[in-house]
């Protein structure tokens, strides 16, 4: 139900990326226009039925390898470089061959800055203001969703941040966002990369 709705959502552009013309998300748009209601629903059964498995590893670092961008995602620069983190989150490929090959065995390393794993547990445990509930309220105690509500734990924080910035933004304004949009609208941008490295680093 949940998958199905972000389909349509995604079709509508009820629900777009946070940044104009960024190439993933117009594309995934256009998949979603194109998808008729029968093979959403296949494709729900079929993604429905899969176990989610951890592939990402979130890092805590001052500097971090040199990158580049690869076609819609970062990788390391081969040899030895390396970059200030500078208050960012850089998630990368493990390994851009894997990736270009479609690799479903492909993990990925999030770089997040020192502290950011204790400080987005703290945000999660406690609300991150007083009008909102606690994220495990309505994602579970593990955060691997509950009913409606989808699963935060073990996915990519670079995704997630960009949901929640989605939602402060805008750019995720569906009909069933609200309770999100208020979220996010207590969260700075340190506090999104926090509790996105806290959730992505949990069991998924
Ligand atoms: C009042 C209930 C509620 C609370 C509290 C809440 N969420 Fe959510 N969250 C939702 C719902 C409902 C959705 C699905 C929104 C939609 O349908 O677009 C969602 C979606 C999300 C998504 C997008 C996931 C995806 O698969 O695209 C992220 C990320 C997220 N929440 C993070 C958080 C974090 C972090 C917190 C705590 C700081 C939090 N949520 C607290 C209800 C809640």
């Amino acid at each position: 139900m949940y998958f199905i709705r972000q389909l349509t959502d995604l079709g509508s552009g009820a629900r777009h990326g946070a940044l104009a013309g960024w190439s993933p998300s117009a594309r995934m748009g256009e998949v979603a226009k194109a998808t008729t209601r029968e093979e959403a629903a296949d494709a729900a059964r079929y993604f429905g039925r899969m176990r989610a498995k951890r592939r990402y590893t979130v890092v805590e670092r001052d500097k971090i390898p040199g990158v580049y961008e690869a076609g819609g995602l970062y990788a390391a620069k081969p040899g030895a470089d390396s970059e200030p983190l500078d208050g960012r989150l850089m998630e990368m490929s493990n390994d851009i061959e894997r990736h270009e090959l479609h690799d479903p065995g492909e993990t990925f390393t999030t770089f997040v800055p020192l502290g950011s794993i204790e400080r987005g547990r703290r945000i999660a445990a406690a609300a991150p203001a007083k009008s909102v509930t606690r994220c495990a309220t309505c994602h579970g105690m593990d955060l691997r969703g509950i009913a409606l509500v989808p699963p935060i734990a073990g996915r990519s924080p670079a995704y997630l941040l960009r949901q929640l910035i989605g939602f402060k933004s805008g750019a995720r304004a569906t009909a069933t966002s609200a309770p999100m949009q208020l979220v996010a609208s207590k969260l700075e941008l340190g506090d999104m990369i926090a509790v996105a490295a806290y959730a992505g680093s949990r069991r998924p």
